[in-house]
């Protein structure tokens, strides 16, 4: 029996999102049907309202959740009924080429459920990320439901689903930050933060946060970082040369996504170091380097989607060091809201003022 919850929706391009009565399936084989107890808003959340993403309204919004397995279909052994569980967007395939080179991370075929959620006239909704959280329940791959210990709570356990795992991992599976590394963070939103957490977590001796809002480079001292730029004032390669002996960080992850700013984190590498490019650029801009520097300073440029996160070995463990007291997910977390605040915190996020407003259930 299908059933029907309330669940928010972005109708179309840049119109405002709205509540509506979702209808769930059953889940079919391979699916489950998740009680939502938190979901964290996202940026993407935002890009997919404004039509930056896809066209393929309406879209059903939410993907950084947390909650409970209510039922599963056939042929699922991996969760039941009753289990407390991280939604992610990679359900690995185990097939593909990346899987097959066992680089699952990377994985280029991830499983979302076959079966649609509708609104009551039939019309087919798009889940935000394969997920579409921002509802009671949702229907998705079993394999995206990852089982974590139930005594984290749910709105701080939501977030490893999409932007904190996107940057603790940019820093410590991307990046390969290690013990007594200099790193710094350019852009100290809800991922560069997180990316800032996940440096003090590896053993970074030196994290420098660099931003243009004092606000966030305050909060971003309270989540591990030593020392803190202000590019607007100041000029952040020239700074972060000179707090790292005059040669530039080991690691400098790029939390924006911006041309200028992945040039500062190219410069403020030191030779053979590594950049990592978390943020999202937008299709029309432009890189420009000289190629010889590109090749005369050595090292890597890489990009972390989701910070190469592997859900079953990363949310768990994150979670245990969270419950040890050595990461406080918490400090993600501005402020919970209801399901009709969801147009009103992306205000706030637009405005800065938020790392992340998280819809409890
Ligand atoms: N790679 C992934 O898998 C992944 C996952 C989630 C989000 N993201 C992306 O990460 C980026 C950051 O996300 P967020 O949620 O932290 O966003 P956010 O808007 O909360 O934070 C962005 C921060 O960058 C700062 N900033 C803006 N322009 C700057 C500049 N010129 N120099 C220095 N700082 C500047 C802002 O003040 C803000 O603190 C976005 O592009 C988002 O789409 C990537
Ligand atoms: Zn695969
Ligand atoms: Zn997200």
């Amino acid at each position: 029996m299908a059933q029907e919850v309330r669940g928010v929706i972005a109708p179309g391009k840049d119109e405002p999102v709205r509540i509506e009565t979702i209808v769930v399936p059953d889940p079919g084989p391979g699916e489950a049907v998740v009680r939502i107890q938190a979901c964290g808003v996202c940026h993407t959340d935002l890009h997919y309202k404004q039509g930056g993403i896809s066209d393929d309204f309406p879209f059903l919004l939410g993907h950084e959740a947390a909650g409970v397995v209510e039922s599963v279909g056939d042929g699922v052994t991996d969760v039941e009924p009753g289990g407390f569980v991280i939604l992610n967007w990679r359900a690995v395939c185990g097939k593909c080429r990346a899987c097959l080179r066992g680089r699952p991370w990377y994985c280029f075929d991830t499983h979302n459920a076959k079966q649609k959620m509708t609104l009551t006239d039939g019309t087919e909704l798009s889940p935000a990320l394969g997920i579409g959280a921002f509802a009671e329940k949702t229907l998705v791959a079993a394999g995206q439901c990852t089982k974590v210990d139930p005594a984290v709570s749910a709105q701080v356990a939501g977030l490893l689903g999409c932007g904190v795992m996107a940057g603790i991992g940019a820093a410590i599976n991307t990046g390969n930050v290690g013990r007594g590394d200099s790193v710094a963070v350019i852009g100290c939103g809800g991922v560069g933060d997180a990316a800032i957490a996940g440096s003090r977590l590896a053993g970074a001796a030196k994290i420098i946060a660099v931003d243009i809002d004092d606000r966030k480079l305050r909060t971003a001292r309270s989540m591990g970082a030593t020392h803190t730029v202000n590019s607007r004032e100041t000029d952040p390669v020239e700074a972060i040369r000179e707090l790292t002996g005059g040669f530039g960080a080991d690691v400098v992850i790029e939390a924006v996504g911006r041309p200028e700013t992945y040039q500062q984190a190219f410069y403020a590498r030191d030779l053979a170091g590594t950049v990592v490019l978390v943020g999202v650029p937008t299709p029309e801009m432009k890189l420009e380097l000289p190629l010889l520097d590109v090749f005369g300073r050595g090292g890597s440029l890489k990009s972390s989607w989701y910070g190469d996160c592997l859900p079953s070995r990363d949310f768990p463990m994150l979670i245990d060091l969270h419950l040890q007291g050595r990461l406080d997910l918490g400090a993600f977390v501005t402020e919970t809201i209801q399901l009709d605040e969801v147009e009103k915190a992306f205000e706030r996020m637009h405005q800065g003022d938020v790392l992340r407003s998280v819809v409890v259930l």
